[in-house]
């Protein structure tokens, strides 16, 4: 890979009070790259997401974001650099409908875009349009996922972070799900930095992987090659949710 990556995560330690739940994470990730971080449940792969945010910062090392140290930037200031997130559980705002929930992800430098792209998301999720007088907290699981998709994507971002897109969704939604995050992607060129339990869906869509444990990368490879590595296969595929 050439070039200076769109995000890089450096020697990033992150503690809870005296809990250190980050030790030492180097990720980077290249501008229109899929790229996914895959570990068990514990391992610090939130953490990751929010110290990307701000919230909570990294103690020590960096996270440079279009070349620009953002590690002590607070959170709102992060977000104006275009680094938008689907967080673990959407938390959307479950009373109000599907429409102002989209109003509330668009910044104020973005307001003369908002129609066209209210369209955009309804266009890669019809589901949103359909219901988009409806409260929030009425949606189904897979709705609410697409409604916190959509309400990231209306911030415009160069870089979307999601968390658990597919934690709890039945396989079919799930599948919709990723289908729209490629065809963003491929389409519009978006980045993506993905946090998965869901090794398998996540790696097939990804270009490249990094694997957590304990708050540590232990592995990092193409989307493929984590793919048929035996210990992630061993440790994430087998028996897994396929
Ligand atoms: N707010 C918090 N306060 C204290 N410890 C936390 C907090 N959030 C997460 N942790 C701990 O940090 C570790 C990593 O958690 P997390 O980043 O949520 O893992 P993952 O997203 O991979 O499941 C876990 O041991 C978890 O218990
Ligand atoms: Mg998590």
């Amino acid at each position: 890979m050439t070039g200076e990556p769109l995000l890089k995560v450096q020697a990033v330690e992150t503690y809870y009070g005296n809990i250190r739940a980050l030790s030492g994470v180097d990720v980077d990730v290249h501008k229109g790259e899929i790229v996914s971080l895959i570990g068990a449940n514990g391992a610090g792969k939130s953490t990751l997401m929010m110290t990307i945010c701000g919230s909570p910062q990294a103690r020590t090392g960096q996270v440079i974001f279009d070349g620009e140290d953002i590690t002590r930037l607070p959170t709102h200031l992060i977000a104006r650099k275009r680094i938008a997130q689907s967080p673990e559980g959407r938390r959307i705002f479950p009373r109000m409908t599907v429409y102002e929930n989209l109003q509330m992800g668009a910044g104020l430098d973005n307001l003369k875009y908002f129609n066209e792209d209210v369209e955009k998301i309804f266009t890669l999720f019809p589901r949103l349009k359909e219901r988009q007088s409806q409260r929030g907290g009425t949606l189904s699981g897979g709705e609410q996922q697409m409604l916190s998709i959509g309400r990231a994507l209306m911030a415009r971002p160069k870089l979307l972070l999601l968390d658990e897109p597919s934690l709890g969704l039945a396989p079919l939604i799930v599948k919709g799900i990723f289908e729209a995050i490629k065809k963003l992607n491929k389409e519009e060129g978006l980045t993506v930095f993905l946090v998965e339990q869901n090794a398998f869906a996540a790696l097939k869509l990804s270009d490249r992987g990094y694997v957590m444990v304990n708050g540590k990368v232990t592995m990092s490879g193409t989307g493929k090659e984590l793919l048929i590595n035996p210990e992630v296969r061993a440790a994430y595929l087998e028996g897994g949710r396929h």
